[in-house]
């Protein structure tokens, strides 16, 4: 089989896949010139919504999963992202700007539970905050971001951080706790509109 055989036959099959997503999750807005190798997950009866020329891959071997937990919860991914196995579950909002590079990490705006002791009421209080992920932010592997964190433009979050607090425009953070490793030239970045495959 030629290369361009063999590549026709990949485009076709990835429109199909993105045809077949489409159509089964009919709620959420998956954007225009959208890709997608492997698994998509949405669950929940939040708001899900993908902007356009995104990409979902399956190279991490995690399926990409976005999970709302309540009517209200909004989901926005930004248009020119990549996406390679990243979990997210919202139960108020999670936004993510445009042209970010996302591996497979968990982002969450709610602890899920209460840390008080009567934990297994019903009225004990969990904690929840938006978390916003600004413009051509690039998440490692096996990151945490959790509530309330806002990751500001160009920034990176080196694989295995736990993110508790929010993170400056063009910094480098690794750790846990998370710490600034270095500051990255705001000017260095060239504007590149495709999301990497
Ligand atoms: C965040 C990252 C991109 C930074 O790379 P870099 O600019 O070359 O950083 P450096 O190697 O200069 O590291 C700076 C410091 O942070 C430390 N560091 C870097 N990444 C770290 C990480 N993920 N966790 C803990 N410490 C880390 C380094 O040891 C170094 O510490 P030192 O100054 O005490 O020696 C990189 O380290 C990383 O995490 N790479 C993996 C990204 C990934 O997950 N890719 C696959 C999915 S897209």
């Amino acid at each position: 089989m030629t290369s361009r055989l063999a590549k026709s036959i990949d485009r076709l099959q990835s429109r199909l896949r993105v045809e077949w997503y489409r159509r089964r999750y009919p709620k959420a807005v998956l954007g225009p010139h959208l890709g997608i190798r492997g698994k998509l997950i949405i669950t929940g009866p939040g708001k899900v919504v993908v902007g356009e020329h995104c990409f979902f891959d399956a190279a991490t071997g995690q399926p990409n999963k976005i999970q709302t937990f309540d009517p209200a919860a909004t989901v926005t991914i930004g248009d020119f992202c990549y996406l390679n196995g990243i979990e997210i579950a919202a139960q108020t909002s999670v936004t993510l700007g445009s042209r970010c590079i996302v591996a497979d990490c968990l982002i969450m705006d709610t602890d899920f539970h209460s840390i008080e002791i009567n934990r297994h009421d019903a009225s004990a209080p969990v904690k929840t905050k938006p978390v916003e992920i600004a413009e051509n932010v690039w998440i490692g592997n096996r990151t945490i971001i959790l509530k309330g964190v806002r990751v500001g433009e160009n920034s990176v979050v080196g694989a295995g951080t736990v993110v508790r607090q929010s993170v400056p425009p063009n910094a480098v953070v690794i750790g846990n706790p998370q710490q600034i490793a270095k500051m990255l030239a705001p000017s260095a970045g060239e504007r590149t509109e495709t999301a990497s495959r």
